[in-house]
């Protein structure tokens, strides 16, 4: 048994249960604006030993929020570690970015790739009780999964890729043989992410990060369908309590009515999306995180306000509102600025939910 929950704004929001305020977090919290994590680093060797020791990948998830007044812890770790589990050999470079020992082209390539086990990602799992026990119910933890697609495009492409041929390419060329792996990679990420639930996450984020640069009737084939399977087949209730999934396609905006009809509690927006336009086309079906340009985090406090107040209002009243930046948080941010942002969040975000507040007042009074 994990403690209880003592800070739940996060997971209310995404239920779209009243709140007191608006929860925020920060994709990417966890990494290199940090001195501390870059010191844990240097101590474990690299960052891949980080993710594959659970103490280490602990430590650096706790560090955000000894720094800033965050709503919600995610896990430490990366997209890529079902690739290096189904034998891709996954290594980093310093500067680089990841590299795979083995490239997966081909149709041989993918008959040979085996489903990831979970077995194989103990290491995985293993972190997230260890992180769930230190948390000592203070904010919930977020698991996580790539997208079948853009753990694809890492597959295909060997590493980061700025035009996507090599996975355009098969997908033009020979759909079937893409499907194929798509197919394998949801099985993988539907058991990981059931797996992350019942070592302790208790919400979980898809990262599409890769599904805008798609066309819209590719995207629906190629990334959408596959996430849909996906939430399908995951552990909604778990421990009496509810599993909220968020699903993040970055660059997505103009598919948000397809993205809510997927199942999903929540949608993560980039900063190209107008949050106002966003909460007017999905209405009540799903709730909404973002989306603040994480470059506001290069601004002066003032700045950082308005525009954290932009953001609030583009959203407007009532829950179902994260908080979060469009997309992760830069290396190069000074690590004293998203203080101002967080508590901005808190702040202004309060008006939003006065109706909440007034009733959660009347029922204190009742006593
Ligand atoms: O949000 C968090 O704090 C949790 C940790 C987390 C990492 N990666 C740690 C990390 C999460 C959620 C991820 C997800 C991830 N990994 C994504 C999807 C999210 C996104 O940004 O869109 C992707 C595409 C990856 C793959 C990946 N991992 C790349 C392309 C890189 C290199 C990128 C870069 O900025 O250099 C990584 C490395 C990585 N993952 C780092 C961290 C802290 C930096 C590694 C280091 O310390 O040098």
């Amino acid at each position: 048994m994990f403690p209880e929950l003592k800070n739940d704004r996060f997971i209310r929001a995404l239920l779209k249960q009243p709140v007191d305020t608006t929860p925020v977090w920060m994709m990417r919290q966890a990494g290199r604006y940090l001195p501390e994590y870059r010191a844990s680093r240097a101590h474990a060797g690299d960052f891949l030993s980080l993710c594959k020791n659970d103490e280490f990948a602990c430590e650096v998830t706790l560090q955000p929020l000894e720094r800033y007044e965050l709503d919600a812890a995610i896990l430490f770790s990366d997209i890529l570690t079902i690739p290096d589990a189904m034998g891709q050999g996954l290594y980093f470079e310093t500067g680089e970015g990841p590299k795979f020992k083995k490239v997966i082209r081909t149709e041989a390539d993918v008959d040979a790739l085996p489903i990831a086990k979970v077995n194989d990602l103990d290491y995985v799992m293993k972190a997230v009780t260890t992180i769930r026990n230190a948390l000592g119910g203070r904010v919930p933890l977020i698991g996580f999964s790539g997208s079948p697609w853009t753990l694809a495009t890492y597959m295909v492409e060997g590493g980061s890729s700025k035009d996507f041929r090599h996975i355009k390419g098969m997908m033009y060329k020979s759909p079937e043989i893409l499907h194929e792996l798509l197919r394998k990679l949801a099985i993988s990420v539907t058991d990981y992410l059931n797996g992350q639930i019942k070592a302790g996450a208790q919400a979980v984020q898809i990262f599409d990060t890769w599904g805008g640069v798609l066309s819209g009737p590719k995207y629906q084939e190629f990334s959408l369908m596959y996430m849909k399977q996906i939430i399908d087949g995951l552990i909604r209730v778990h421990d009496g309590k509810k599993i909220p999934v968020i699903m993040f396609t970055k660059n997505g905006g103009q598919w948000l009515e397809n993205m809510a009809a997927s199942g999903t509690d929540a949608l993560g927006l980039d900063w190209t999306t107008d949050m106002a336009e966003a909460r007017a086309r999905v209405g009540n079906k799903v709730a909404l995180q973002g989306n603040i340009d994480p470059c506001v985090l290069y601004a002066d406090k003032d700045v950082i306000r308005d525009q954290v107040g932009e953001v609030l209002a583009g959203f407007g009243n009532g829950s179902g509102h994260v908080f979060n930046l469009g997309h992760g948080i830069h290396q190069f941010v000074d690590p004293e600025q998203p203080k101002y942002l967080i508590d901005a969040v808190h702040e202004l975000g309060a008006q939003y939910h006065q109706e909440a507040s007034d009733q959660l007042d009347k029922l204190n009074n009742l006593d």
